[in-house]
């Protein structure tokens, strides 16, 4: 009877990794769908809101649209030669990339801010996303 006790007891703790491995993957399935916005808009806020704003030029530029967005191609705002360099458009990926090294992805940049966390860097470009040129 005791042994039986313990069997089950041994059979609880075993099944345990395997619930809470499904509570926990869930949210990290779902930010890889696109990053979680409000979280996004927070650290945004938090880390960039210092220097940028949406609709205006700060010490960086507004970043309303930045996705699919030229890089360096804002009016009015003058750009470091580095950074006007790079070419191309802005996409999640270049994003990310600029987020974890912008002196990396544009030597002599202006920008000097990493974002290291690699969900931290997914809810920012999710929040990013949601603010097209057209909700203004
Ligand atoms: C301390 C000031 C500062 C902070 C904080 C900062 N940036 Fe910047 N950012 C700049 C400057 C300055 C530039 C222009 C760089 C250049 O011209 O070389 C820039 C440029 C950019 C660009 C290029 C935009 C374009 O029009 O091509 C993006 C995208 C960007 N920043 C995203 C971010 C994000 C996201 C954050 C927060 C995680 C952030 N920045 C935090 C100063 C800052």
């Amino acid at each position: 009877m005791k042994r039986l006790a313990r069997e089950g007891l041994v059979l609880v703790i075993a099944v345990i990794p395997f619930l809470t491995n499904g509570i926990v993957q869930a949210p990290a399935a779902s930010a890889q769908g696109g990053g979680d916005i409000g979280r996004g808009r927070a650290l945004y806020d938090g880390r960039c809101g210092g220097c940028h704003s949406l609709d205006v030029n700060r010490t960086g530029p507004r970043h309303r649209g930045v996705i699919g967005r030229r890089v360096a191609s804002t009016d009015g705002y003058d750009y470091s030669p580095a950074l006007r360099r790079v070419g191309g458009v802005w996409t999640p990926d270049r994003l990310d990339a600029w987020l974890q090294g912008p002196q990396r992805m544009a030597p002599g940049s202006r920008m000097y801010l990493t974002v290291p966390d690699t969900n931290q860097r997914r809810d920012i470009i999710a929040y990013l996303a949601t603010t097209d040129g057209s909700e203004r």
